[in-house]
């Protein structure tokens, strides 16, 4: 467990914030205070007011089934900043638990939960994480399940926004790309708690907000708006959270006939034109990879707030290892 040299509440720094069995499956499951609590630790770990080498000499098992660059890497990084040590695959299709010698999910947890500290698990399908947390001895982190979520990319977009933005209560918070996403779903459970004043969708054509996080947001008496092209989130929100328009890498979404646009309608793409067109001062986010939804020419931009979210997230997963770990 880190060494804590700030004072935080002592209910939660005696443990994980995870529950019983330490996993992290989904943000539905986090109160406000274990999102403040989180994002404390993230923030000192990244100043260094706290000491991450207490954790250290545990064993995290990264076992990503599904491709991945931030959130492997980010893993791998964090686990070794806090003095631990990574084992995984490079590639998953090598291990028993793949479509051809077909060792269950399940069985993967029994065994590598005896072999490791902790499980992180990126897989294509919507429920994997909490199968494997079902039968695993160690905490699981869902690194991404199909559709479903990715509960500490939105802990990330949570830290940078509050970072950006100092507070999101009252602002005013826009999503562009396919609102069906597994970062969209993990971010608006979050987002419900910080009291922002609207939820802005600008969806492709046709393509609905699916009614959970409809129902998340209603919830808590935030207003939600569709709006039909990205302009007026660049005029009228204090933040846009991007994702892409075409999410087909993560296969089709469950339960329709719509297929993947293989490009970002002009009218929903942020460019810099647009951004000086607009007089924009929304802060951008967006957990990455792009493809077309934000023009690189926006990169230099001080709206342009993608990269420093990705600096960042070393620091978030360093807090959620550090957690997850906390029972052992
Ligand atoms: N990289 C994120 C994910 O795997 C976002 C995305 O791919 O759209 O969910
Ligand atoms: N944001 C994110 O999950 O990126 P990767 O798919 O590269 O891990």
């Amino acid at each position: 467990m880190v060494q804590i040299k700030s004072a935080y509440p002592a209910r939660i720094a005696r443990g994980s914030v995870f529950g019983s069995g330490g996993h992290l499956l989904s943000t539905s499951t986090l109160t406000p205070d274990d999102v403040d609590f989180l994002c404390e630790l993230a923030s000192d770990l990244a100043t260094g007011r706290a000491n991450a080498m207490r954790s250290a000499g545990h064993t995290v098992a990264l076992l990503f089934f599904q491709a991945s660059t931030r959130t492997r890497l980010g893993f791998e990084v964090a686990t070794f900043a806090l003095g631990c040590q990574a084992i995984g695959m490079d590639d998953m299709g090598m291990s028993r638990s793949n479509d051809r010698t077909g060792e269950s999910l399940e069985d993967c947890a029994a065994v590598v939960s005896r072999l490791c500290d902790a499980i992180v698990v990126r897989h294509h399908a919507t429920g994997s994480a909490a199968r494997m947390a079902a039968k695993s001895r160690k905490p699981v982190i869902n690194a991404g399940d199909g559709w479903n979520e990715h509960p500490t990319q939105a802990l990330i977009d949570i830290f940078a926004m509050r970072r950006g933005l100092r507070q999101l209560r009252g602002r005013s918070i826009a999503f562009g790309g396919d609102p069906r996403g597994r970062t969209v779903r993990s971010l608006v459970q979050l987002l419900r708690h910080e009291m922002p004043a609207e939820i802005v969708f600008c969806p492709p054509p046709h393509i609905p907000v699916p009614d959970d996080i409809v129902a998340a947001a209603s919830e808590h008496q935030i207003r939600l708006r569709i709006i039909q092209d990205i302009d007026m989130a660049l005029r009228e929100s204090d933040a846009i959270m991007m994702t892409p328009y075409d999410m087909s890498d993560i296969g089709e979404a469950p339960g329709t006939d719509y297929r993947s646009p293989r490009m970002t309608p002009d009218t929903h793409r942020i460019t810099a034109d647009k951004i000086e067109r607009t007089n924009s001062k929304a802060l951008l986010y967006h957990p990455l990879p792009r493809q077309d939804e934000i023009d690189p020419d926006c990169d230099d931009l001080p709206n342009a707030m993608y990269f420093e979210q990705v600096r960042l997230s070393k620091f978030m997963r360093m807090a959620v290892l550090d957690r997850a770990l906390a029972n052992d």
